[in-house]
């Protein structure tokens, strides 16, 4: 019949309608999840050719730097070498190469020759400094280190153009504890500082866990005013502090600070302690803890399991209990070891070194 022929017709234009309509936005819904994913793919290799810009040469920056100011503390923390390039101005308070957020993961094989390959501005023994300005701090990066080779790749592949973007003057230490005996974190701290010192003139120095890798490149691993805490946020403590007077993981000092402290203990044999030791002696002498933002200050861990010979040390409430009366006598003032092999190797300096037993 022809009224039911021309109700069917109407039916099917609706539905086909209704069809066009749900492919149109199904289109509409998949460009869109595309084109964002291009986005986040283009800011992902944005941020890694930054990464290489800066490890090929970062661009000049010392053209607008009519106001630059000293950095917080730097008279006193070692003076900008001047005689390579006595025509360089100083670099600028913050550096124009940061780029914020990174992302870090840990999931990749990373080889020793590709982070060479991308960081060929790097010297023997981890050494760089900018070359357009003159760097603000010369700074010694001390790595207390045992059988951990693969967190040290990590390491090395994130840190190096991270420490080249914040345009420091920097050489990267290892300081490999010799033997089987149990590990003593804060003896090698000393011993890098001291060994250090014999290199160049450093007038700050970060003290790094191997498997602490910052996640924002803000947070500039050079000296303040105030000792500095540097891993502020860890992953592992659900990105905030486990305790206010937390002191570990990462952390820098000028010489001075280092210095008015004594140093670090040597007799804190085992995991745990020594940076609650620290702490207590920085209190002691009247210095308060700097730090960056929680935002700022994130930083990832790379998992593993406690190491063999590094287990919790019982002594160490005892110990911490007694800074204040012990921290004159045991430091860098008394301070014993043995270098066993100094190496300059492309990216860092490897010192082993035995540290004797408890
Ligand atoms: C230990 C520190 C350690 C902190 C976080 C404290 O109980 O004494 O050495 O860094 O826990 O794990």
């Amino acid at each position: 019949m022809p009224g039911e022929s021309a109700v069917n017709f109407s039916l099917l234009h609706r539905t086909c309608k209704l069809v066009v309509l749900l492919c149109f936005l199904h289109i509409s819904v998949t460009v869109v999840f595309y084109v964002r994913s291009l986005d986040l793919r283009f800011a992902f290799v944005q941020n890694q050719q930054s990464h290489n810009r800066s490890a090929a040469g970062p661009p000049s920056t010392a053209a607008v730097r009519g106001d630059a100011k000293p950095a917080e503390g730097s008279p006193e923390l070692g003076a900008p070498e001047v005689k390579a390039a006595p025509d360089l101005q100083p670099c600028l308070e913050t550096s124009p190469l940061l780029v914020g957020p990174l992302r870090v993961e840990f999931n990749m094989p990373v080889s020793l020759e590709k982070v060479k390959k991308d960081n060929p501005l790097v010297e023997a023994g981890g050494r760089f400094r900018p070359s357009d300005c003159v760097a603000l701090q010369k700074v010694a990066i001390i790595i207390p280190f045992r059988k951990r080779e693969e967190h040290l790749k990590y390491w090395l592949y994130y840190l190096h153009p991270i420490l080249q973007r914040q345009q420091l003057d920097y050489g990267v230490y290892v300081i490999n504890q010799d033997g089987d005996v149990i590990f003593n974190r804060a003896k090698l701290l000393n011993v890098g500082y001291a060994e250090a010192m014999k290199d160049y003139d450093y007038g700050c120095f970060v003290f790094s866990d191997v498997d602490l890798i910052p996640m924002d490149d803000r947070n500039t691993y050079r000296c303040f005013s105030q000792p500095r805490h540097l891993s502020v946020s860890m992953d592992k403590f659900g990105f905030r502090l486990p305790y206010n007077q937390y002191f570990g993981g990462v952390s820098s000092m000028s010489r001075e600070q280092f210095l008015k402290i004594n140093g670090f203990p040597n007799n804190y044999w085992g995991w745990g302690g020594e940076d609650d030791d620290i702490y207590n002696r920085l209190s002691s002498k009247g210095m308060s803890i700097s730090r960056a933002t929680g935002e700022v200050g994130k930083c990832r861990m790379i998992r593993h399991n406690r190491d063999k010979q590094n287990e919790p040390n019982p002594q160490r409430f005892d110990r911490i209990a007694h800074t204040r009366q012990t921290m004159m006598k045991d430091g860098i003032n008394s301070l014993t070891y043995k270098v066993i092999r100094k190496e300059k190797l492309d990216l860092y300096t490897m010192i082993t070194v035995d540290v004797g037993k408890p």
